[in-house]
């Protein structure tokens, strides 16, 4: 069901969303019910029992054995309405059905990227097929961040050394927002992603296209497109101005000066291990925060952000 959304609730797009909604606004209004019905009494009989005039002694009331009965079992039972639907709920979202494609998500400093069961990969973009249940297994790279979808009403820890779990079926197609809802460093804020739901069909056509990526066209070309869907976008520049890390253009054959005070020039080599393990060699005036590649791109791919680097003049 795709309901509609409301000032509180972006519209629900997964399975999960109607009940994680209907259990949300029952405690809602319960509340909003209590809470006038408190308030306005309070209101009411602090008016309407105001001192007036020569106060006398106020009665000896002890108790209300009717009164007590009544506000311990209509909140008991409301309590337990909500535990019992909660822990339906819950049970719900940790049992994954037995159907589900399961797809690899790793968190780093600071992105999002994707492994399908068909091989291919994917960064900052998760492409699910609509209809059908997708397990996700979350790790870290380094430290704690967190999978968020609102849309689907799901999120995840993702951890260092360690496997955590959350599906979702998503109804229709269309897209929606990922966030990172764990503080996790400088640009946390910026750990965005988009979960983009396709047609069964297109979904087929997605990974056909993405299994022969990079075929069929020079290394530089790749390199840019690379440079994009790996993530480099996020810290290096192409226009000479440094961010996170320090810019790409005019890199190649150029000093390069570390934090250990030597200088260099940076070469093919220089590249490359920068790329596979950036703790190596560390530029004067940034901090060790890229993540290592080593594992992650295949040699062609390197290849191909060595060639790119070297084109940007
Ligand atoms: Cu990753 Cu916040």
């Amino acid at each position: 069901m795709d309901s509609t959304g409301t000032f509180i609730l972006p519209p629900g797009a997964s399975t999960l969303a109607p009940e994680v909604d209907g259990l949300f606004y029952f405690i809602f209004y319960a509340s909003l019910f209590f809470f006038l019905v408190v308030t306005i009494g309070t209101l009411y009989f602090a008016i309407k029992y105001r001192r007036k005039g020569k106060p006398g002694l106020t009665a000896g009331i002890s108790h209300n054995t009717k009164l007590e009965i009544t506000w311990t079992v209509i909140p008991s039972l409301l309590f337990i309405v909500v535990f019992l639907w909660g822990f339906k709920g819950f049970l719900n979202m940790r049992v994954v059905p037995k159907d589900a494609m399961e797809i690899k998500v790793t968190a780093q400093k600071w992105f999002w990227s994707f492994d399908y069961p068909e091989g291919v990969n994917s960064v900052g973009e998760l492409v699910v097929p609509q209809g059908r249940p997708v397990k996700l297994v979350l790790s870290s790279q380094d430290v704690i961040h967190s999978f968020a979808v609102p849309d689907f009403r799901v999120k995840m820890d993702a951890l260092p050394n360690r496997y955590t779990i959350v599906w979702f079926e998503a109804e229709n197609t269309g897209e929606h927002q990922l966030y990172c809802t764990e503080y996790c460093g400088k640009d946390h804020s910026k750990m965005l992603g988009k979960v983009r739901v396709v047609t069964e069909s297109e979904y087929q056509k997605w990974i056909e296209e993405n299994s022969r990526i990079g075929e069929g066209i020079s290394l530089t070309e790749f390199g840019a497109q690379l440079y994009k869907t790996k993530g480099c976008v996020t810290c290096h520049t192409i226009d000479g101005t440094a961010s996170t890390g320090p810019t790409f253009k005019g890199l190649y054959g150029h000093e390069v000066k570390l934090t250990t005070g030597e200088t260099l020039q940076a070469d093919e080599n220089y590249l490359r291990e920068s790329i596979l393990n950036p703790m190596s060699k560390i530029v004067a005036g940034y901090q060790p925060v890229m993540p290592p590649f080593q594992g992650i791109l295949k040699p062609r791919e390197v290849d191909a952000l060595v060639e790119y680097i070297k084109s940007l003049k």
